[in-house]
């Protein structure tokens, strides 16, 4: 199989957020993906077993996506898709609010936020893909959204081993 054929498809980059009684977990992912326009839009999210985020979105049934726009730093992005949220609250010194539905939400170089509940998930090996249901939503900036292709050309950014779409 030639494995560059998988380099040609192309995403965008988000924070996703959720928060289990006290403990919030949150990291950045490329794989959201819209599935259906319904009234109560339908959205996929692929993330990977080991990471924080997976474990507490399982208890939580909750999860908020941000729309990185092109205004996003190398701080942001290494805070929330590096590091693990198991001992560090990566809430802390970054601009959130909290959704409706009570999981903070990062407005940090944000384009537009999602707030959706998790309806259904599958088993995918190493991740889980989770099906969400959107229950609100708010386009809160004009600036252009952060594409792959943008972080992985422009700002020369690297994709951790969990992501869905490393490769060595
Ligand atoms: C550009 C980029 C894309 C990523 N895409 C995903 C993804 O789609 N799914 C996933 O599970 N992890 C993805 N990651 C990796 C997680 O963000 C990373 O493992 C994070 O440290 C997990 O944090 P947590 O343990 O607090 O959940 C990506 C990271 C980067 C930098």
């Amino acid at each position: 199989m030639d494995k560059s054929a998988f380099f040609k498809l192309t995403y965008g980059l988000y924070i996703i957020t959720t928060k289990y009684e006290d403990h919030f977990a949150g990291c950045v992912v490329n794989t959201v993906v819209q599935a259906t326009a319904e009234e109560r839009p339908k959205i996929l999210v692929t993330v990977n077993k080991e990471n924080n985020t997976n474990e507490v979105m399982k208890k939580s049934k909750k999860v908020n996506i941000s729309v990185l726009s092109k205004e996003a730093d190398m701080l942001l992005i290494g805070k929330f898709g590096f590091r693990s949220s198991k001992d560090f609250n990566k809430l802390n010194g970054t601009d959130h609010i909290i959704g409706n539905n009570g999981i903070p939400i990062i407005t940090k170089s944000t384009s537009a936020y999602i707030e959706a509940n998790i309806i259904n998930e599958i088993d995918c090996g190493t991740h889980t893909v989770f099906i969400l249901e959107a229950t609100d939503s708010k386009t809160i900036s004009d600036a252009p959204v952060l594409t792959y292709d943008y972080y992985h050309n422009v700002i020369k950014g690297k994709t951790p081993p969990k992501a869905s779409s490393f490769a060595e």
